[in-house]
């Protein structure tokens, strides 16, 4: 129930109505007993700053960000994480005292999804799909749980290049940037992570390779895109004997740890467990208008 001491969190983007966030975010509360609510504020282009203001004027304790602010949001924040830079994206405001602070939580989401599954990354090659905001992400991660080459391979090869020029000169990483269809033809990558839009629904029949040689040598591929379920490339990487994750975990460990930050303590394991099954299902439901 909703009341005069409801703590208010929310998001800001434009669109928000898809979210899954009110879901993942009102269902860890009322699990932990929290009297808090979460909401979705739709924002204007040309509004960021006035909605940054209210959102401090208002007393709202802490707020997600998404497309299209992700990286204007930094502008008006007292303070960046480390990686949330790097990444040049916020996705969550935390308070610190009077301070607000920038994080990025979707690259620890990703992380999470990746343990969970008892996938490690340490003295691994990885590709990564894609050069843009999530490819970034990707790139952090994989650097910071210890990759021993990223290659980045994009359409425009300039923002793949821009990604390993950046992971290379903060981290004890090898890296190389390259063309798709030069990645899709060479062997010795042992994770592929697919960060670019290709295959998601409604355009479900894209994928960002046409040739499957990279397959050959990887024992796991990770598309972020989580609807469908089973992008073109995750079915091609399970023809091709590959360890498939979908973007799923990542949508709600990235939110599970936004409420961490918030809430300042771990969410146990549990709880954890119980509402990402319900997740799936209101995914499930969301995707295919039925329950499975
Ligand atoms: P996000 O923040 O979700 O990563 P983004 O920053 O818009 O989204 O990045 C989209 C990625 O998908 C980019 O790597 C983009 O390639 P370019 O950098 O060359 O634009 C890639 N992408 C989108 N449509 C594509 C297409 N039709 N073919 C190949 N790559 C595509």
């Amino acid at each position: 129930m909703v009341t005069g001491k409801t703590q208010v969190f929310g998001l800001i983007g434009n669109p928000v109505a898809q979210s899954f966030s009110p879901f993942i975010h009102n269902s860890l509360a009322q699990a932990l007993g929290i009297d808090m609510t979460y909401v979705t504020f739709p924002v204007a282009r040309g509004s960021l700053k006035d909605a940054y203001r209210g959102m401090k004027a208002l007393g709202i304790r802490g707020m997600n960000v998404t497309v299209p602010y992700k990286g204007d949001i930094m502008a008006e924040l007292d303070g960046v994480d480390e990686a949330a830079a790097k990444i040049g994206a916020v996705n969550t405001l935390v308070y610190e005292g009077e301070q607000v602070k920038g994080y990025n939580t979707d690259w620890i989401g990703l992380w999470r999804s990746l343990e969970r599954r008892g996938v490690g990354l340490k003295g691994r090659r990885v590709l990564i799909l894609g050069a843009g905001g999530s490819a970034r992400a990707t790139a952090v991660m994989a650097a910071k749980y210890g990759a021993v080459h990223i290659t980045v391979a994009n359409r425009t090869l300039e923002k793949a290049q821009a990604i390993t020029r950046l992971i290379g000169n903060t981290y004890s990483v090898k890296t190389s940037a390259c063309s798709i269809e030069e990645a899709e033809i060479t062997e010795g990558y042992e994770v592929i992570f697919q960060t670019t839009s290709l295959g998601m629904y409604p355009k479900t029949e894209g994928c960002p390779i046409r040739k499957t040689r990279c397959l050959n040598t990887a024992d796991v591929a990770v598309d972020l895109i989580y609807n469908p379920e089973e992008t073109q490339f995750l079915a091609a990487a399970r023809q091709a004997g590959c360890q498939t994750i979908n973007g799923m975990e990542m949508l709600f460990f990235q939110a599970v740890r936004a409420f961490e930050l918030w809430q300042g303590q771990r969410v146990p394991e549990d709880v954890e467990n119980r509402c990402l099954a319900d997740f799936k299902d209101a995914v499930a439901e969301k995707n295919n208008g039925t329950k499975p």
